[in-house]
């Protein structure tokens, strides 16, 4: 497994993630024993959102595991939120309130890391940048970061804000490629060059801000996974089973090696509810595609490399 040093080190992240926005399908039992297969298996970030279930994924998992200082300590906290029904909120009031809910759910004091989850249009910069510093300030947010933000967003927040945002969460899989596409295909008439992020993925690395990619594995918004589907995905599936074929993982470690070989060292959430996926997920956490593979894989998902 690989780990992520940031902050100067005071901050080790696995670059494999639980996703545990589905884990209210599973019971409690098999709440605890998924979340223990991913702790053996080096992860030690798990992924959250107050609106995950209606708050019944967090509170699911501070039960299911008897959430206690000890095994607190060994875990790497994150929630998100700002998203009401039907509407956007980054105000200060909601903020905060929030975070209380996400604490009393999971069973803990502090958030390791606290992100907005979708821009709100409205959000007025300095107050939303206070709502963060607060939180900092009284102990129970300890790092920052936003999810599915550009960056013009992301510098107007920053500009507020005295901490540094850390994370980006953004939709990436090799079946969803609008962040790198664009760049592939610089100054031309194709629908490919049109940028749909403005360059968030540079903009990132520019700025040390860890894109962290959910659905890994779906295609389009929440359509299923691409893994599998022979009937749009043909060549993509095929490339992915000579490759595991290759390196000896399955077409889920292929997957998730096509995001964490990108030099962006982007971090993968695994929305599975299988302990076996998780697994499989993590054999592609440091798996060295060649570039001819990875370009190929992206191709076989029907991009273009003009
Ligand atoms: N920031 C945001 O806006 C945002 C949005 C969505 C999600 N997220 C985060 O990202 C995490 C991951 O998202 P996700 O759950 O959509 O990701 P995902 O891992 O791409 O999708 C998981 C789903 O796909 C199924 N699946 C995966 N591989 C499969 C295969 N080979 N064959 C059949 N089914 C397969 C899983 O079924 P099984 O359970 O049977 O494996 C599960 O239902 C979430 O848990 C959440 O933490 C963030």
């Amino acid at each position: 497994m690989k780990y992520l040093e940031l902050d100067s080190g005071k901050l080790r992240v696995s670059n494999i993630v639980l996703g545990c926005m589905r884990i209210n399908n599973l019971d409690e039992a098999g709440v605890e024993k998924h979340v223990r297969t991913a702790m053996e298996a080096g992860i030690n970030l798990f992924d959250h959102a107050d609106i995950y279930g209606g708050g019944e994924c967090e509170e699911l998992f501070a039960r299911a595991l008897h959430m206690n200082s000890s095994l607190r300590e060994k875990m790497v906290l994150q929630s998100k939120c700002g998203i009401r029904p039907g509407y956007y909120d980054f105000s200060k009031e909601h903020i905060l309130e929030s975070v209380d809910g996400i604490l009393q759910r999971l069973h803990t004091d502090y958030l390791d890391i606290l992100l907005l989850h979708r821009p709100d249009a409205l959000m007025e910069p300095e107050e939303t940048a206070e709502a963060l510093q607060s939180l900092f300030d009284s102990g129970k947010v300890r790092y920052f970061g936003v999810s599915n933000h550009n960056p013009a967003q992301l510098k107007l927040l920053q500009r507020a804000f005295g901490q540094k945002l850390l994370f980006n969460q953004l939709q990436v899989s090799v079946a969803h490629t609008p962040l790198v596409d664009s760049g592939m295909a610089v100054n031309m008439f194709i629908d490919q060059s049109i940028d749909r992020t403005g360059s968030t993925l540079e903009y990132c690395r520019l700025n040390d801000i860890t894109i962290q990619a959910w659905s890994p594995f779906q295609k389009g918004f929440f359509e299923g996974p691409f893994l599998g589907d022979m009937e749009k995905y043909p060549e993509l599936n095929r490339k992915c089973e000579e490759l595991a074929e290759k390196y000896n993982v399955t077409p889920t470690g292929i997957a998730v090696a096509w995001l964490t070989r990108h030099p962006a060292n982007m971090q993968v959430i695994l929305g599975t509810t299988k302990d076996s996926r998780i697994l499989e997920g993590c054999a592609g956490s440091e798996l060295p595609l060649t570039r001819e593979e990875w370009y190929g894989l992206y191709k076989a998902a029907g991009n273009m490399i003009p």
